[in-house]
Order: structure tokens, then C-alpha cells, then sequence
């Protein structure tokens, strides 16, 4: 069997996510791509820290030059976040002819079109799953299954954090900053927190999934936005008075122009928005073909993050084998024992 190589730009939370999935996983994620996969070497900012995960001593380097003059590796994987140095890693690795996979939302929305442009012209392709909606596939289904549809309008719970600590606030009367640690904690909130409470992640999120869904470049300078800041615990009792619940919604709707917009939302209880908590995210899209379709799944963390970004590495993966994005190769189909049929089981 083929091995492709991967060279892991960050370790964090979701960089730990990853190679851990890789390792668990990794019979069944060489069945489904085609060839076996392994890192080849994991970018961190100091070799000698101690990361949430068993690296290898010998995978780890501070230094990019080193994984992108590694002729073995065939596909870059960047979670460092943020725009600067990651841009210019991804630029260079498109460049340098490897496809790259990516999580990062701040980067996508900014300058996607020119991450873009420049996978186009090298003949390699980028993957952002992971950059909306933690594990949720969405920019996949948006990109490909309803590409049949002209879509006009996309609704939901795009952040976990912000979602995480309205839930918590409004069922334990917790406070804000206590619930904004205890995200952090968990690995939810951004290294900077400010971008998620502030509203401008949940805006790089809408900016991406408006761009695919509207076909049309929607600049993250174009949306409005507003965060919880200044969302009281009292906001949250009153609304449930009155039947309503408090979510940070990001809206995008086509109807003769865009409007695109992040802000605190009263969503009737009855609505199944309303139901969505902690760090789930939920997400509508409405087409003229499906009508209305909801995405939902844990929105932030980890393992789920992580999933979405090993779900692009194996599709990246397949697509240097036969050259056929997306394509299950026979070959995982494996002849199984099944259980007997229960009639009246449901799980
Ligand atoms: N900070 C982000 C969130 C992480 O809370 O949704 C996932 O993009």
C-alpha cells in the first residue's frame, strides 16, 4: 500500500485531535484513503513542551523550512490559527505543489480567494471542513450535495463558546467570566477569547459559508457584528419569561443583494434553534431544490474538530491516489459478521 505523508503545522488543541485520530484510527483511515498515512513531522513553537499528545520526539521542529523542504511530504496540514505566519505556510506549501488542509476560519474568510486562486493555479487542492462548525460537515455538503440548489439563506449557531456560555448562564445562572474560563478549559474558546464573545469568529464562519452558498465573495467587512458582551444573566431569565432563549445567531440571506449578520437573537422556545446547547452548533440552509436542511453537531473541541480535519486529510489523501476527490475506494468494503436483526431495538 501507498504511504502518504503529512506534515502537522501545530499541535494544539485541535493539532492533538488529529494526530491522536490518525493514530487510533489509523487501519481503517488507510482502508478508506487508499494508503497508509503518517506524519512525517509536527510543527511547535518550542520542541520541548509538553503537548496533549505522545509526538514522537523525533516528528517535532520550530521550523517550517524543515517540513517544507521535506520532499516525502505530500500534504500540509496547518492549525496554528490566526493569520500571520499561517498564510504565508499555506501560501508556500500550495506553491510548493502540496495540497493543504486547513481549520482556520480567520484566514479562510480574509483571503480565501487568494488561497484559492493559488490552489487553482498549482493544481492542488485546499480543504476547509474544519473551519465551520467543529465536526459538523457543512462546507462539503454546501460545496457538493446541494451544489444543485441556489441557496438563499444560511441561519444557525455557528459558535460553541458563545453557545456554551449563553446555555450555562441561563441554566445555572452561572457567571459570564467563570463560564468563559471553563470554555477555554474544555478547548472551545479561541486562544484569544475575545474573537468568539466578540462575535468575529461566528463572522469568518458566515463569511465562508455565505461565500459557497451565495457564489459570491462575501468580504468579512461586510458583515455586521455584534457579540454577547453585554448579554446579563437577567437578559437570559426575562427572555425565558416571555418564552424565548437568547442564541448568538449568524444570518445570511440572498434575496436582490446579501445581508449577512452576527448578533444575540430571541429565538421562540419552541423553535429548534432554541434546543441547541453547550457547544453544539446548528446550522439551516435553505435552497429552492431541498427546501430547508439542518446541520447539527458539536460545534468546537478536540475530537470533533479534529474529525473534520482527518475527514479532509483522507479525501486529500484519495484525491493524489486516483485523482477522484471524494471517492470511497472499494476496497474498504470489507465482508462483516452481523448482529441478529432485533425488531423493537433502537440502538
Ligand atoms: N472557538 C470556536 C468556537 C472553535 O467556539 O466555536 C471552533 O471553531
Amino acid at each position: 500500500m501507498e504511504e502518504i505523508k503529512v506534515g502537522l503545522l501545530g499541535c494544539g488543541t485541535v493539532g492533538s485531535g488529529v494526530y491522536k485520530i490518525l493514530q487510533e484510527n489509523k487501519n481503517s483511515i488507510a482502508n478508506k484513503s487508499g494508503a497508509k498515512l503518517t506524519v512525517n513531522k509536527v510543527l511547535v513553537k518550542d520542541t520541548s513542551q509538553k503537548l496533549a499528545v505522545d509526538v514522537e520526539k523525533d516528528l517535532l521542529t520550530d521550523d517550517f523550512e524543515e517540513i517544507i523542504n521535506d520532499s516525502e511530504i505530500d500534504i500540509i496540514v496547518e492549525l496554528i490559527g490566526g493569520v500571520h505566519p499561517a498564510k504565508e505556510f499555506v501560501l508556500r506549501a500550495l506553491n510548493s505543489g502540496r495540497s493543504v488542509v486547513t481549520a482556520n476560519k480567520e484566514l479562510i474568510a480574509k483571503y480565501g480567494s487568494e488561497i484559492l486562486s493559488t490552489a487553482d493555479e498549482n493544481g492542488v487542492d485546499i480543504y476547509f471542513e474544519a473551519s465551520v462548525g467543529g465536526g459538523i460537515p457543512i462546507i462539503s455538503p454546501l460545496k457538493e450535495d446541494l451544489a444543485g440548489n441556489s441557496v438563499n439563506k444560511i441561519m444557525g449557531i455557528v459558535n460553541g463558546t458563545t453557545n456554551y456560555i449563553l446555555t450555562k448562564m441561563g441554566q445555572e445562572g452561572a457567571e459570564f467570566d467563570e463560564v468563559l474560563e471553563k470554555a477555554q478549559e474544555l478547548g472551545y474558546a479561541e486562544a484569544d477569547p475575545t474573537s468568539d464573545i466578540a462575535g468575529h469568529d461566528a463572522a469568518y464562519k458566515l463569511a465562508i459559508l455565505s461565500s459557497i452558498g451565495f457564489e459570491s465573495r462575501v468580504n468579512i467587512d461586510e458583515v455586521y457584528i455584534e457579540g454577547i458582551t453585554e448579554i446579563a444573566k437577567e437578559d437570559i431569565s426575562y427572555a425565558k419569561e416571555l418564552g424565548y432563549k437568547i442564541k448568538l445567531l449568524a444570518i445570511g440571506k440572498e434575496d436582490e443583494g446579501i445581508e449577512v449578520r452576527v448578533h444575540p437573537t430571541l429565538i421562540p422556545k419552541e423553535h429548534p434553534l432554541a434546543s441547541v446547547n453547550d457547544v453544539f452548533n446548528a446550522v439551516f440552509v435553505e435552497g429552492d431544490a431541498i427546501g430547508e436542511v439542518m446541520f447539527y453537531g458539536p460545534g468546537a473541541g478536540q475530537m470533533p474538530t479534529g474529525s473534520a480535519v482527518v475527514g479532509d486529510i483522507i479525501t486529500a489523501a484519495r484525491n493524489i491516489d486516483f485523482g477522484a476527490q471524494g471517492r470511497i475506494p472499494c476496497t474498504c468494503f470489507e465482508d462483516k459478521e452481523f448482529k441478529p436483526q432485533a425488531q423493537t431495538e433502537t440502538s
